[in-house]
């Protein structure tokens, strides 16, 4: 059985390969109208989204499957204070295959222990979001032609922002890429992200405004401030115009720039941008329906089983993840448990380092 908890879960040739198929499904979508027949997609959503749910859903309507789920918390007995595993082990007998989303970080891990469906992370807290990132490749592939060999510019919120962390993870195993990190100091990428990009040999550097970086960036990958993650509302405030795009500031970037924004925006892309020839936002928030559907079809065929013993590694009981975010501190019964990298040794399930 299959499962995407990140694009890690894909080789980069089936990234390539998903790319190719969501294209030949936009140009044949009668042909893949019923490869779903029969097949039942759980959309089980936890926490807000426009997006990611219609666009799954749409993606096995058109496949010819059917959908079923819940579109907010206090929509399931999670409310009542179900436990995410046994949510899941009721999604086992009504489903074929589980779209998530859920506030815990590393919510979607526990998913999959407890899961005899495929099961896809629609964004665990703030940790990943994959299938955005899917959309996000296609978006840049189809513009730029490449996705190797590119000044990538991130700008916003890089702590939380699940959306960054997908697409970073993603983009580190294709060759010769340059990172320009454009975020106020208390919005600055987590440690353990950091630290995988060093180790990943790229270049990266920090920019402190949008208007320092543009000239040198590829793609600028905007996003807003997570506002709904800060324990404490007092703690964050909406970003300077530093880092909010316009058409003047957009007056010094490249003529084949390519504008991505997960969304929803809220104040950090003005309207005027939406006309420029660079924006693809729009055109992104349609590649994710695509996407969604080679997913769907690759995953319901997929035969092959994946290895996903991740070498976890059980320490005494007293030993926890310290991210208060993390699902192993918010949920019930789950036993906290830790990988190695390298001298490292980080989270089983939100990866934040082991203190
Ligand atoms: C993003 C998300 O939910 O992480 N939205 C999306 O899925 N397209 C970005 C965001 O909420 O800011």
């Amino acid at each position: 059985m299959r499962h995407l908890l990140d694009t890690t879960d894909l080789s980069v040739g089936e990234i390539d390969e998903l790319i190719e198929l969501a294209r030949d499904i936009q140009q044949n979508r009668a042909f893949y109208a019923h490869v779903l027949n029969g097949k039942i997609l759980a959309t089980m959503f936890f926490e807000p989204s426009t997006r990611t749910r219609l666009s799954f859903e749409a993606a096995a309507l058109e496949l010819g499957g059917q959908v079923i789920g819940v579109s907010s918390g206090s929509a399931s007995s999670m409310s009542k204070g179900e436990s995410i595993a046994d949510t899941v082990r009721m999604v086992n007998c009504y489903a074929d295959m589980l779209a998530m989303r859920h506030p815990a970080e590393g919510s979607a891990a526990i998913a999959i222990e407890h899961a005899k469906i495929p099961v896809i992370n629609a964004g665990d807290g703030g940790h990943h979001h994959p299938t955005q990132t899917l959309a996000d490749l296609m978006t840049i592939k189809r513009r730029l032609g490449r996705l190797s060999g590119m000044t990538i510019g991130v700008c916003g919120d890089l702590l939380y922002g699940r959306t960054v962390h997908s697409l970073l993870n993603a983009l580190m195993r294709y060759p010769e890429n340059r990172y320009v990190l454009i975020s106020p100091e208390f919005l600055s990428l987590p440690e353990y992200l950091n630290n995988r990009l060093k180790a990943s040999g790229a270049q990266a550097v920090r920019a402190h405004t949008l208007s320092e970086a543009l000239p040198e960036i590829d793609v600028l990958y905007m996003t807003r401030v997570q506002s709904e993650r800060f324990s404490d509302k007092k703690t964050y405030s909406d970003l300077s115009d530093d880092f909010i795009l316009d058409a003047k500031k957009l007056e010094r970037a490249k003529p084949e720039l390519a504008i991505l924004h997960p969304l929803p925006r809220v104040n950090e892309i003005s309207a005027e941008v939406d006309d420029d020839p660079r924006a693809c936002y729009f055109q992104q928030a349609m590649n994710g329906k695509l996407m969604r559907k080679a997913l769907l079809i690759k995953l319901f065929k997929a035969l092959d089983e994946r290895d996903t013993d991740r070498g976890r590694i059980e320490f005494a009981p007293s030993v926890r993840c310290d991210n208060e975010k993390c699902v192993v501190n918010t949920e019930r019964d789950v036993k906290s448990s830790f990988r190695e990298s390298g001298a490292r040794r980080h989270c089983a399930y939100c990866e934040r380092e082991l203190s």
